[in-house]
């Protein structure tokens, strides 16, 4: 619930019924054990995403016995991702680590069938434009977004490293003086640096008084979003999701912010920071 709408759009769109677990207060990915709970005779497979470019917690959800998909839009170039899922679903919107210069999207996964399957639904659900064996989509990746690709996928190693090295430089800067910013592990790739604050809405107006942007993320969760009221959830299901929902908000990063920038967001960020009495 704590993701873009699409992940549980994807659900819904299938004919399928999303349900909800809570995430983890310290990652803000999936609680393996929250997830377990929910699981029924009705669970068909697990959705889990690596949220903000974070790993979500594979091997334990792997361990739940179910297939897992993994919705990696957000961490293209983690290492240790979409290998042991039965799909993963990348977006190469403009504003992802990967990015093309319009819209586009990858589905990986090691099944020949469902592969050959997701080829055809891509051109609606054809193989040859003569015999039509499927109801799928006009999802082609357009020739001038893939030509791009192709010269950004060199760079990305040369990125992540980038974003990494900005979001060590926000700890080092001291930043988690007076906000919880994201714990460090070798795989988050940082697409996006999201902190926690209760006081976010003081922090985000000194941001914005000194002309620094910052942005806030699914402060409607998706289990309460009204496409999805149908599904019946109230507002206190998922605790967790509608707390960070409330406390957190994203500082800039990209590949290549100077230490300049940075200590400017972060004085900004500190001098917000209520008087302690
Ligand atoms: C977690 C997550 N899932 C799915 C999507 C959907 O990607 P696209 O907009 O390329 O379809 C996004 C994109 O913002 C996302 O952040």
């Amino acid at each position: 619930s704590f993701t873009f709408y699409a992940t549980a759009e994807a659900i819904a769109r299938r004919g399928a019924t999303p349900v909800f677990a809570d995430v983890d207060a310290g990652t803000m990915n999936l609680d393996p054990e929250d997830v377990a709970a929910r699981i029924s005779s009705r669970t068909k497979a697990i959705l889990a995403v690596h949220l903000f470019g974070r790993p979500a917690p594979l091997a334990e959800l792997g361990q739940l016995g179910l297939p897992l998909i993994e919705d990696a839009a957000q961490a293209f170039g983690s290492p240790d991702i979409a290998r042991s899922g039965v799909a993963s679903t990348f977006s190469f919107y403009p504003t992802k680590n990967l990015f093309c210069i319009g819209d586009g999207g990858l589905v990986s996964t090691d099944d020949p069938e469902l592969a050959e399957r997701v080829r055809m639904l891509r051109f609606h659900g054809s193989r040859d434009k003569v015999d039509f064996e499927l109801i799928g989509y006009n999802s082609r990746l357009d020739e001038i977004q893939a030509a791009v690709l192709r010269i950004f996928l060199s760079e990305l190693d040369r990125w992540v490293a980038l974003r990494r090295e900005a979001a060590a430089r926000y700890a080092e800067l001291g930043l988690d003086a007076v906000c919880e910013l994201p714990e460090d592990e070798p795989g988050h790739v940082y697409h996006l640096f999201v902190c926690r604050s209760p006081e976010r809405d003081r922090i985000r107006a000194a941001l914005q008084e000194a002309g620094i942007g910052s942005a806030v993320y699914y402060t409607t969760p998706m289990h309460l979003q009204p496409a999805l009221a149908y599904l019946g959830y109230q507002r206190g299901a998922l605790p967790v999701t509608e707390q960070l929902a409330q406390e957190n908000f994203s500082v800039p990063i990209w590949a290549g912010i100077d230490a300049t920038t940075q200590e400017q967001v972060v004085s900004v960020v500190q001098a917000s920071a209520p008087v302690a009495s």
